[in-house]
């Protein structure tokens, strides 16, 4: 097999560069190791940045999206109990939108295969060759069968546990990671959302967030210990977690409901650099990681493809190769300002054990400062709904 740009992976960036490619006249190639069922089922992101939302939209992909997203102009902010609404269209004027990842994954797969360009699903032993040369090789096991796709181009879109990041050299990448002492647990709830908009609390005891999927699906977040089994977790403690740390203030009612679904995810911030090796680059997940709080992970996964698709069509349509070249700069701006965002969050709500009292103090008085000045709130919000695109 033979394509003009092979992609590893499946996932938000793998999916959103194949059809940018595709309305762009460039041919590519998808592989992932999973089933199409796994993958449209697989529960994680929830938030889009307008950004992401509008390119969705712009590129055909918005029926469904604009028929079932719940659009949010501000969020709340519960801290000593109180709830402090951000407003971040009077702040910023701009909105985000919840629709879940998996709903994308759908719409992208299925407008993929309605025009006939391949994914390949199910595939095993992915390995990466001749990433250095000008004719680099896709490698697989598919049906019992190794197979292998030439290509122009690779783009390294497995998340980050793939293997396209390790395909690369140890001495050509630089590594920056911090691991944080906690996880969070997440659950799907049959059950309305208590707030229109998503709830953010900081809590002695510990972290929450609540969220949602749709009017009747509610997705709700608890700062948990790092080493902690899903089996530790009855509904009964999930409960009475959720209760204690978002208690408060008048007429306040957590909403209740089954609990359909349970997982639990590490916190880590984490990115190479440059995000490129070769004829291979890195995208979303593959490239670097964010602690989830900010829900930044996958809006930055689809502003990687952009510049990525932008650099492809110049190579291919112009035969400029500087786009390519600027590829992993132009990236890695905007990932440290999200990497930076992503950590602020996660340090400014979060309860750190190692913390003594004054430090706790802090971490008050700072809540107090975003949700009373207009100044403050409105760092968060900038970045909240999301950067501006930059292409140089
Ligand atoms: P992935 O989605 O991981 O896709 C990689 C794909 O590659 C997968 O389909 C995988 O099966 C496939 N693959 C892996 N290895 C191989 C291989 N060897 N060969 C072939 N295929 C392979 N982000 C937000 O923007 N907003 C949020 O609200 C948000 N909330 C989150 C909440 C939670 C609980 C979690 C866990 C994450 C959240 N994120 C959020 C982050 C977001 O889900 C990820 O950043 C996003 O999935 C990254 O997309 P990706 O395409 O880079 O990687
Ligand atoms: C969701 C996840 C997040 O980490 C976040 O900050 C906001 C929303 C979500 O899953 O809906």
């Amino acid at each position: 097999m033979r394509t003009q740009v092979g992609i590893v992976g499946a996932g938000p960036a793998g999916l959103v560069l194949a059809h940018l490619l595709h309305l762009a006249g460039i041919d590519s190639i998808v592989v992932e190791n999973r089933s199409r069922s796994y993958i449209e089922q697989r529960l994680r992101a929830g938030l889009l940045e307008q950004g992401s939302a509008d390119l969705l939209i712009e590129t055909g992909l918005g029926e469904r999206l604009q028929r079932e997203c719940m659009l949010h102009d501000g969020l709340f902010i519960k801290f000593k109990g109180e709830l402090h609404r951000l407003d971040f269209r009077a702040l910023v004027g701009k909105s985000v939108m919840i629709y879940g990842q998996q709903e994308i994954v759908k719409d992208l797969v299925a407008a993929r295969l309605g025009y006939g360009a391949p994914i390949l699903f199910e595939v095993g032993d992915v390995a990466l060759h001749d990433l250095g040369g000008p004719h680099p090789r896709i490698a697989f096991t598919q049906n019992g069968e190794r197979r292998e796709i030439q290509c122009d181009f690779i783009a390294g879109c497995d998340g980050f546990h793939g293997i396209s990041r390790p395909s690369i050299p140890a001495d050509r990448i630089t590594v920056f990671e911090r691991i944080y002492p906690f996880a969070w647990l997440g659950v799907l709830v049959e059950a309305p959302p208590t707030r229109d908009e998503l709830v953010y609390t900081h809590h002695e005891r510990g972290f929450a967030l609540l969220t949602m999927r749709t009017p009747r699906l509610s997705r709700l977040y608890l700062q948990c210990a790092p080493d902690e089994a899903e089996t530790n977790w009855p509904d009964d403690r999930i409960w009475e977690k959720l209760r204690l740390r978002t208690a408060g203030g008048e007429g306040w009612q957590l909403s209740e409901g089954p609990i359909v679904q349970k997982g639990i995810t590490e916190m880590r911030s984490f990115a190479v650099e440059p995000m490129h090796y070769g004829r291979l680059f890195l995208a979303g997940d593959a490239a670097h990681i964010v602690p989830p709080t900010g829900a930044k992970g996958m809006n930055l996964a689809i502003a990687d493809v952009r510049v990525l698709a932008r650099a492809l069509t110049a190579f291919y349509k112009e035969g400029r190769e500087d786009a390519l070249a600027g590829y992993s700069r132009v990236c890695l701006r905007r990932v440290w300002k999200v990497q930076r965002f992503s950590w602020w969050m996660t340090q400014l709500l979060h309860r750190f054990d190692d913390d003594n009292a004054f430090d706790r103090r802090r971490q008050l008085a700072e809540i107090d400062y975003i949700t009373s000045s207009r100044a403050g709130a409105m760092t968060w919000a900038e970045n909240y709904v999301g950067l501006p695109m930059e292409w140089e």
